[in-house]
């Protein structure tokens, strides 16, 4: 089974630096993998040429809502993917708010990449598995999933994004097993599992895994011999 490798450039670079790093892309032997990048939006045409991936969507199709982007207009470019919920949004956003997203970018075609992790505090009071089923279910509410509907799972604690450590290989598993437990509870059963959070070439070796489907990089992203050493790695 080819990993899927998801590249969040969040808003790291200029339309004149990603210019550069897809030209750099060129090198990327990326058929035994499913690349799927996320630029900022203003740097969508430069990779277009790739699996693109919205950073966020909004759940209304049209309206006054200055700053926002549907998953509706994003449906009408072709984009197959979202991420939803993840750890720099969930600052803003509700679980009410990542359900409505969820709704929205299925109701669109469009695979939701639902980000899910526990912070610091949650960890230190063993609290991990309890916020990450409540975060599943929540976003999944009221969701019936049809067949040809498919989901991704992106588990990265929190805690951990934007360093350089990352959890051990043991650590991921065990929780991968619990996540696919809760899904399996929920009904959903069509699904990839990512891991994210200070994924990078220095540690991808080491959390190498055939009991999940792939990654979510964030930093490393941006850095072309980064990415060519993981996908070396994992394909
Ligand atoms: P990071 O980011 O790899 O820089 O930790 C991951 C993410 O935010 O999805």
């Amino acid at each position: 089974m080819k990993k899927t490798l998801v590249c969040n450039q969040k808003m790291y670079l200029t339309y004149d630096e990603a210019v550069l790093i897809e030209k750099e892309m060129k090198v990327l032997d990326d058929k035994d993998i499913n690349l799927i990048i996320c630029p900022s939006y203003l740097n969508f045409n430069i990779f277009k040429d790739y699996e693109l991936c919205s950073q966020d969507a909004f759940y209304e199709d049209k309206g006054a809502y200055t700053g926002c982007i549907s998953a509706f207009d994003l449906s009408l470019r072709g984009i197959k993917y979202s991420l939803v919920g993840h750890s720099e949004r969930r600052l803003y956003d509700t679980d009410e708010v990542i359900n409505l997203k969820v709704k929205a970018l299925l109701k669109n075609m469009i695979t939701p990449i639902l980000c899910i992790g526990e912070t610091k505090n949650d960890r230190e009071l063993r609290k991990t598995s309890q916020v990450l089923k409540k975060q599943l279910e929540k976003a999944f509410k009221d969701i019936k999933l049809e067949d040809d509907m498919k989901v991704i799972i992106a588990y990265e604690p929190r805690y951990l994004i934007g360093g350089k450590n990352t959890l051990l290989k043991e650590e991921i598993e065990d929780i991968m097993v619990y996540i696919k437990k809760v899904l399996d509870n929920m009904g959903i059963n069509n699904y990839k599992l990512l891991y994210g959070g200070s994924v990078h070439d220095k540690n991808i070796e080491s959390i190498k895994s055939d009991n999940f489907d792939g990654y979510l990089l964030g930093a490393a992203s941006i850095d072309i011999n980064e990415i060519v050493n993981i996908i070396k790695c994992i394909k």
